[in-house]
């Protein structure tokens, strides 16, 4: 971890330039041999990426396309979800989950989340099976495995189709088992500040069915199965060669990177315990990955604010929930009531974590929250 020798500099909530900075001779080659290689679409950069990756997650087969929403829609369509069916999704999770149900042409069905988790809740989602549901996308939110076991075999007993939105999880496991290896198929983004990021949009599906990943790739290529032969609609969506040997670069410090995360979290949950917050309960059998902390708290404005003071940047995920945005406003979906979703659109704050962030950076942050309680003398959440 280097040091940082202002102890006033700003914090972020994440650092991509310093990260590219640590591996600048390894990413200069990557991107110089790229463009010497003259081969930018579907190289065979894109191909060792995908075989790279679908090892790494335990998958048997990875297929690159162009952004985590690409990846949800394309696994969603590839695994025969379409117009009529209803895929059950969490009421707070990023937008782009409700966007790709929508994008294959089925209807998204939002589930409340768990109050402890902020996950959705096997019981809750079961709740919601009807005859017309196909697919069950429970999302990785922050950095956790969602509760697959449940959801396996709720998927079992009502021959559901059951997706990971993984977005969010590189890396993270349930009883050593990689996000990625649970679905018949799971989406990842790799949008600069995820976990593993590229140097812009690009995202990848894994599977473990040869049939599927076979789709997936007539699916993000608009349709194409040979040359000169498309076989049915798709879409253009591919992975392009330069974010694929950037990828591959950053891959193999992918575990390093996680482990610095779990190592900034375990520093917060000393340092922060018994402030009036709430973080997601730590679920059993986990390797939480930290894409975000988040910590909960009514006093949110507030101590956003102080903390901008200091120079301390927070994120909020989400601040609005999926059913109140007016992209939504005339779908049926959208008015249902979703009490906890609400409260936690209102109270979530992600503080840094990431892997670039200095000694003593971690220690400033927490110092900066405990602050805020002192002067507030707030003792309730
Ligand atoms: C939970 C979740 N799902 C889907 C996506 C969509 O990914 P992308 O932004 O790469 O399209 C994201 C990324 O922001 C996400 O966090």
């Amino acid at each position: 971890m280097a040091e940082r020798k202002d102890t006033r500099a700003p914090i972020g909530l994440c650092d991509l330039v310093a990260q590219h900075r640590a591996l600048a001779s390894e990413l200069t080659d990557a991107v110089l041999d790229t463009l010497f290689g003259g081969q930018f679409i579907l190289s065979a950069a894109v191909a060792q990426f995908e075989r790279e990756f679908a090892a790494y997650c335990g998958a048997r087969y990875a297929v690159g396309v162009s952004s985590g929403t690409a990846a949800l829609t394309l696994a969603l369509r590839a695994v025969g979800v379409g117009p009529g069916d209803e895929v059950i999704v969490p009421a707070h999770t990023f937008i782009a989950t409700v966007h790709a149900v929508l994008h294959a042409g089925a209807t998204p069905v939002l589930v409340d989340v768990d109050e402890t988790s902020f996950h959705l809740a096997p019981e809750a989602a079961e709740a919601s099976v009807s005859e017309r549901t196909k697919a069950i996308l429970p999302v990785h939110l922050y950095g956790q495995v969602a509760d697959m076991q449940a959801f396996t075999s709720l998927a079992r007993r009502y021959g559901l189709v059951l997706i990971e939105d993984a977005a969010q999880a590189h890396g993270a496991t349930l009883r050593g088992r990689r996000a990625g290896s649970f679905g018949v198929a799971a989406g990842f983004s790799m949008y600069p500040a995820k976990n593993l990021g590229a140097a812009g949009d690009a995202g990848v599906v894994t599977t473990r069915n040869r049939a599927i990943a076979a789709r997936l790739r007539r699916l993000r290529d608009l349709g194409r199965a040979t040359h000169t032969d498309f076989t049915e609609v798709g879409d253009n969506a591919r992975l392009d060669s330069l974010q694929a040997a950037i990828l591959r670069v950053k891959l193999a410090h992918l575990d390093a990177w996680n482990e610095r995360r779990g190592e900034n979290a375990a520093i917060y949950d000393a340092l922060l315990a018994d402030l009036p917050i709430q973080c997601p309960v730590p679920l059993p059998g986990r390797r939480h990955v930290y894409h975000q902390y988040v910590i909960r708290t009514r006093a949110r404005v507030a101590l956003v604010a102080h903390l901008e003071e200091r120079g301390i940047k927070t994120g909020v995920h989400y601040p609005k929930p999926l059913h109140r945005q007016r992209a939504f406003r005339n779908f049926s979906f959208a008015a249902g009531r979703f009490p906890v979703a609400e409260r936690l659109a209102r109270e979530v704050l992600s503080l840094p974590v990431h892997e670039q962030l200095a000694e003593g950076d971690i220690g400033r942050v927490a110092h900066a929250v405990r602050d805020f309680f002192d002067r507030s003398g707030r003792s309730e959440l």
